[in-house]
Order: structure tokens, then sequence, then C-alpha cells
């Protein structure tokens, strides 16, 4: 069994950004440029802003943080929007999830400029991943497609099973998978993955340990500590945990330790490679902003 170490490859990653941008500024260019909104101050939200923030700055990105009260209306959030839509100096942003009940996820992503949308939810980016085009890949598939690669796991012919069907990560990761390679255009085609036989599972699935018995490889998506198990696993199995569950652990300093979806220390032995949690997914969803931010700004400078 070999783990497929996020951390390591994220960092890895991070230096070539790293060296990008410093070969940016010797040729005199400006530098790519990211905001993050936060609405509220959600304790996880805050981790995963500040993590964002700080990978930014690491790799020599201009980073910006956008702070807005808990009880901003929906119609000032729009129009903070539209005011980074239209800031030249800003690549892209993102809109930090969850948002308060109040205020509606799916009018926010849609206001946002898709050639800005470096999370990759605008529809008109899942569009252009569902049809196998260039655009902007949401950043967690984008991230485990990359980690697989860079394994040297491939997907051609193989049985996929995904386990969610979330926007975010279950949906995009099926069609990333499914896709015919060749139909990508060069720049996507560097870190694309396809050929695969996608089997969606959600709650309403029967049989969810069959089907995963017959998977190569198995990305679980759930929120749920231990859905998958070692029986539900053959021998040689890859198996990609992007699950993050905090869960009481009153000997940990924070109250608190996080786990995925797999039931890590039954399943592991059975796999040819598994991510951790943490240390798996999440490092690499993260770096993925960063490379969607890249793109964009190449887009940009190019034009
Ligand atoms: N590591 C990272 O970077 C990263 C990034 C994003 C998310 N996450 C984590 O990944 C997990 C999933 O996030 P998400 O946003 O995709 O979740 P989500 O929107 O809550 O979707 C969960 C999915 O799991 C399915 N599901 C629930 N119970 C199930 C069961 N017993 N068997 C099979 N499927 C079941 C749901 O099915 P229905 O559609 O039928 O309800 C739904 O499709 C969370 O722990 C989240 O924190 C991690």
């Amino acid at each position: 069994m070999e783990i497929l170490d996020g951390k390591h490859i994220a960092q890895t990653i991070r230096q070539e950004l790293h060296e990008q941008v410093e070969s940016l500024i010797r040729r005199g260019m400006r530098v790519p440029s990211l905001a993050i909104v936060q609405v509220g101050n959600n304790p996880a939200s805050t981790t995963y802003v500040t993590n964002k923030l700080k990978a930014c700055r690491e790799v020599g990105f201009n980073a910006r943080l956008v702070s807005l009260p808990a009880d901003i209306s929906q119609q000032q959030l729009l129009a903070k929007i539209n005011e980074l839509n239209s800031d030249n100096s800003i690549d892209g942003f993102i809109v930090q999830l969850p948002l308060p009940s109040h205020i509606n996820e799916t009018t926010v992503t849609c206001a946002i400029n898709y050639h800005k949308d470096v999370d990759g939810l605008h529809p008109h980016n899942v569009g252009l991943t569902a049809l196998g085009l260039p655009g902007i890949v949401s950043a967690t598939p984008r991230g485990i497609r990359e980690l697989l690669m860079r394994y040297g796991i491939t997907t051609e012919g193989k049985h996929v099973v995904v386990i969610g069907r979330s926007n975010i990560v279950g949906k995009p990761m099926a069609m990333l998978l499914m896709q015919k390679p060749y139909l990508s255009l060069p720049k996507m085609s560097a870190a694309s993955l396809g050929d695969a036989t996608v089997t969606l599972c959600h709650s309403k699935t029967r049989n969810l340990k069959q089907i995963c018995l017959t998977a190569d490889i198995i990305i679980v998506a759930v929120g749920q500590p231990n859905l998958l198990t070692a029986d539900m696993v053959s021998e040689g199995t890859v198996v990609v945990d992007v699950g993050i569950n905090r869960i009481d652990d009153p000997s940990s300093e924070k109250g608190y330790r996080l786990v995925g979806d797999v039931d890590f220390q039954h399943v592991a032995p059975k796999c040819s490679f598994i991510t951790p949690v943490p240390g798996g997914v999440g490092p690499m969803t993260i770096v993925s902003l960063l490379q969607n931010t890249m793109q964009v700004y190449m887009d940009s400078i190019t034009v």
C-alpha cells in the first residue's frame, strides 16, 4: 500500500508556481492576484480561507481577503461581486461557501464573472467541463486528477466508483473521469485523465457495497466518517477520501480531530494507493485554486 501524499504533491506544485511567478517578475510583468470573499466568521471557513490566503502568498500571488458581515443582504453581496467582476487588479476570486441561510448560493455563484470563477463552479465552467472543453475545472476534482496523475495512476478502461453527487465534487469528478481525453485541447490535456467507466453513487444507491467491490478506483465525497469500510473494498483498489469530518477527541488540544469518510485503519491494508485525511485531497484542493488563478492570469495576458 502506498500513501497518495497530497501534502507533498501540493508543496511541489506550489514550488512550480513560485518559479513561474519569479519568472514573471524577472520579465517585469505583474503577478497573479486572487481575492477571497468571506461572509461571516464560521470557524471552519476561517481556517480554509486562512490556508488559501497563506498558500497564495507563499507562491507570490497577490491575495486579498474581502471580509463581510454575516448579516449582509444578498443584494449588498451581489454588489460587492459586481465590483470584483470589474476590478482589473483581480484575476480571479471565490466566495467561500457555505453562505448564511438568507443568501442563495446559486444566485451568488451565477453572479461571478465566469472568466474570474477560479472555483470553477459557475454553470458556464461546469458546462465546459461536461463538454470536455478547456475551462476552469472545479478545484477539488482538478486536485484529485492531478494527484492521480502525479502517482502515475491511469483511469483508461477502469471502473471508477464516485460516491457523492454534489456539484462541487461528485458530479464534476465523474465528468472528468468519463471524458474522451482527445476532446481536451492542449491546455487541459497536460492534466487529462479520462476514459474511465464511471458509476456515480448517492444516498439512494442500492447495493453500494457490491458496486464498490467491482471498482478499480473509489472516490468518496459524502461527509460521513467510516462510510467506506474494509468489506466494501477489493484487494488492490485505489481509494481517494475527500471527506472532512470533525469528530470529538478530548485528547486533542482542539477537542476534535479531522477524519475522512473512509475507515482508514482497516481499508488501507487492502489498497494499492490511498489518500490520508488530513494531508490527502485537502492540500490538493487549495493548490488547484492557485493553478486555476494562474490559468486565468495566463489567459488574460495571452489574449
Ligand atoms: N478535501 C477537500 O478539499 C474537500 C472539498 C470539498 C468537500 N469536502 C468534504 O467532502 C465531503 C462531501 O462534500 P460535498 O460538498 O460533496 O457534500 P454534499 O453536498 O453534502 O453531498 C454529499 C453527497 O453524499 C451522498 N450521500 C449521503 N449519504 C450517503 C450514503 N449513505 N451513501 C452514499 N452516498 C451518500 C449524498 O447523496 P444525495 O445527493 O442523495 O443526498 C450527496 O450526493 C464533506 O465532508 C466535505 O467537507 C472536502
